[in-house]
């Protein structure tokens, strides 16, 4: 199994709905809130299954959601049946698309999942895509060193706040047993630095800084923001 099987398939990385909800009004607002002006074209990428993602479309021109898993994109493509505005599509869809479409590109809470040369390609198909003044976002990178238990109090802590904090205790424990952790023992995650990353956007043709606040709850992890090196 890779994690794009993993992403395909039925999970529990979600406690109950009411998780599901506040994270994706979460991020939903979070992207919202870089989109630069009523006109811009945005690309979600790697956008999983983006429950409030009308948040978004409200505040730009056209929405363009993508995501490997196809079950994701199947349920997308329901929900936004028939909105000139919003564009569901495959990752090779994306690739083809012409230079120069998008002002502002997020990627958030995928890094950990690819490995160094998929990264790498992932940028190189990106960067052409950015219209020259567009920004790329890329959110919830994992530094390394950061223990497991980091993501699991800022999971505890986003309940509390949340009013699901007993559902997710006993979600960190079916988590414990879960095919995410013998997967994620199996294959690994990515981790990079800070100065690992904007080397890594430097070598691919971006400049880039780190954001001071990071997409999402989860403040021990980082965002960055790049654009096209001239
Ligand atoms: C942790 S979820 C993040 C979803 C959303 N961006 C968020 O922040 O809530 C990771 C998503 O990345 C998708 N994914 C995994 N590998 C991918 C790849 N190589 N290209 C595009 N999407 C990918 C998965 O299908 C999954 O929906």
């Amino acid at each position: 199994m890779s994690w794009k099987d993993f992403w395909d398939g039925e999970h529990s990385i979600y406690v109950n709905a009411r998780h599901r909800t506040l994270h994706d009004r979460r991020i939903a607002a979070d992207i919202a809130a870089l989109i630069p002006s009523p006109e811009a074209v945005v690309l979600d990428y790697a956008c999983g299954e983006a429950t409030a993602a009308e948040v978004v479309v409200g505040r730009c021109a056209r929405l363009v959601l993508s995501d490997a898993a196809p079950s994701v994109r199947a349920k997308l493509t329901d929900r936004h049946a028939g909105r000139a505005d919003v564009a569901v599509l495959s990752p090779e869809e994306v690739k083809a698309l012409a230079p120069d479409t998008f002002d502002l590109i997020v990627v958030n809470s995928l890094l950990q999942y690819l490995s160094r040369g998929e990264l790498d390609a992932m940028l190189a198909m990106l960067r052409p895509l950015l219209k020259p003044a567009g920004t790329l976002v890329i959110g919830d990178v994992i530094p390394r060193g950061k223990s497991p238990l980091s993501d699991a109090a800022s999971l505890l802590r986003f309940g509390w706040e949340g009013g699901f904090f007993i559902p997710a205790v006993i979600g960190l424990v079916r988590t414990f047993f879960s095919d995410y952790r013998k997967l994620r023992a199996e294959l690994g995650l990515s981790f990079y630095d800070a100065d690992e990353m904007l080397a890594i956007f430097d070598h691919a043709g971006f400049t880039a800084v780190r954001r001071k606040i990071n997409i999402g709850h989860n403040q021990a992890r980082m965002t960055f923001a790049a654009r096209r090196a001239l």
